[in-house]
């Protein structure tokens, strides 16, 4: 078995169970937990967590599961990553906090000087950092909206931008994220998502966006958008990925109505889907774009990152905060960075798309609760439905994501409906491992 050097101790990279899962000692954890936590806080899997580094997760009782959730797609350069170590390490015995609004330092500076290269679009760029994906997004917001002197947002169904208050409005799921938190922000319009299998056969991207330009034209007004604001592969509402040409014409749509296009790739961001951003599959350019997650190898950091001019309309001190950019974050984030470009972590998001989506398909062939089976990269999914219907089948989507937790391998589930499993692997995984991971998944359809 090969090890994955992290911080501490090598992890070998290895599915092995020597408890139930979760063991003895979780579950005392886990007591703790309910005793203290808020209920509030949700929990996809009550295994608690020693090490974990490469494709591996080692909890407290010494179980070793295979990690096909990646913490919901930030560690793409594994846990612990050998190089985000060492620089986190070395910032932080450096200083850990100055404020950059106050006495700035060099390493935010080159965060954004990255993030003007790896992004899309070889216009003059800026950006600014923050700590969470909500963040970076309510602020992507106040930019635009000050920059055109507009208000409206557009949304899509099934999107997914946070739990702060602006980003509930921005959200499409009620429940559990919005629901009994209202009264939300305001000038915040939803239209309809190109989602192929559930759209009416044959629609195409063109038509999709059509209908949702039919909507913006004549409920909200095209001159009153600020902004249209889009995952190019939603993540929580179920891995949708647009039908071909939809990104592009509201792209497109945006540029002829004084709108910005704001891409939200907190989740796609990365190399995750196989280029840095996924907007990149379909040449799309956007003015503002949002990321966070992969970014920084699992430190909190986020940014928003878009058209110099149109960041540069919001006045000194509109923007920041205490914690944004925070050094250790952003030494993290440089390690990162540079990993993913010297291993070349895109190309190996396409290589697990390459071998993850014919199995993924072959399982769907030889079952009949396999709706969709999709994504992009190292982001795929399978949509589960009443055999032979479209209807959603949430329930079996929990007893398979369980039934792969017992046998020690964390999957998440997500979709408007709760019914798309999804496959999240860190880009660095041993081919080994999630092979291993994917049989395992498919006995999980054979039994259940
Ligand atoms: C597309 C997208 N936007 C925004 C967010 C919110 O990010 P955070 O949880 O860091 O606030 C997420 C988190 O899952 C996301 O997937």
């Amino acid at each position: 078995m090969t090890d994955v050097l992290t911080g501490r101790e090598p992890v070998t990279q290895e599915r092995r169970l020597v408890t139930e899962v979760p063991g003895p000692r979780s579950r005392e954890l886990l007591e703790r937990r309910t005793a203290t936590v808020a209920a509030g806080v949700g929990l996809t899997l009550p295994v608690f967590v020693e090490r974990a580094g490469g494709g591996v997760i080692v909890d407290v009782d010494g179980n070793s599961l295979i990690d096909m959730g990646s913490g919901i797609a930030v560690v793409n350069v594994g846990n612990a990553a050998p190089r985000v170590v060492a620089a986190v390490q070395e910032q932080v015995a450096a200083f850990t906090h100055t404020c950059f609004m106050v006495t700035p330092y060099e390493g935010y500076v080159a965060v954004c000087e990255e993030l003007a290269r790896v992004t899309p679009g070889d216009h003059a760029k800026k950006s600014a950092l923050f700590n969470s994906g909500a963040e970076a997004v309510e602020n992507a917001v106040k930019i635009a909206r000050h920059a055109t002197g507009r208000q409206a947002i557009v949304v899509f169904d099934h999107a997914y931008h946070g739990r702060t208050n602006l980003t509930m409005a921005l959200t499409a799921k009620n429940m559990p994220y919005k629901q009994g938190f209202g009264p939300f922000a305001g000038e915040v319009y939803r239209v309809p998502m190109s989602y192929p299998f559930r759209d009416e056969a044959g629609i195409t991207g063109a038509q999709a966006a059509r209908r949702a330009f039919d909507l913006i034209e004549s409920q909200v007004g095209a001159a009153n958008v600020a902004a249209v604001l889009i995952e190019p592969v939603q993540g929580e509402g179920g891995f949708v990925v647009p039908a071909e040409g939809f990104l592009p014409a509201i792209a497109e749509w945006c540029t002829g109505n004084g709108a910005l296009f704001i891409a939200d790739e907190i989740q796609t961001g990365f190399c995750r889907t196989g280029d840095w951003f996924a907007c990149e599959a379909e040449g799309v350019v956007p003015d503002l774009i949002t990321t966070a997650k992969g970014i920084a190898g699992g430190l909190p950091l986020s940014a928003v990152t878009g058209r110099a001019e149109v960041m540069d309309a919001v006045h000194g001190g509109g923007l920041g905060g205490t914690y944004g950019g925070n050094p250790v974050a952003c030494a993290a984030a440089l390690a990162t960075i540079q990993t993913m470009r010297d291993e070349d972590l895109a190309g190996a998001a396409r290589a697990i798309e390459a071998t993850m989506v014919p199995r993924l398909r072959a399982l769907q062939q030889r079952t009949d609760v396999i709706g969709d089976v999709r994504g992009r990269g190292a982001m795929l999914a399978v949509e589960l439905v009443r055999p032979g219907t479209t209807e959603p089948d949430a329930d079996l989507a929990g007893r398979i994501a369980r039934a792969c937790h017992a046998q020690g391998v964390v999957v998440l589930t997500a979709g408007t409906f709760g019914n798309v499993l999804c496959l999240l692997p860190p880009l660095v995984i041993p081919d080994h491992l999630f092979d291993e991971g994917l049989g395992i998944l498919a006995d999980a359809f054979a039994t259940l």
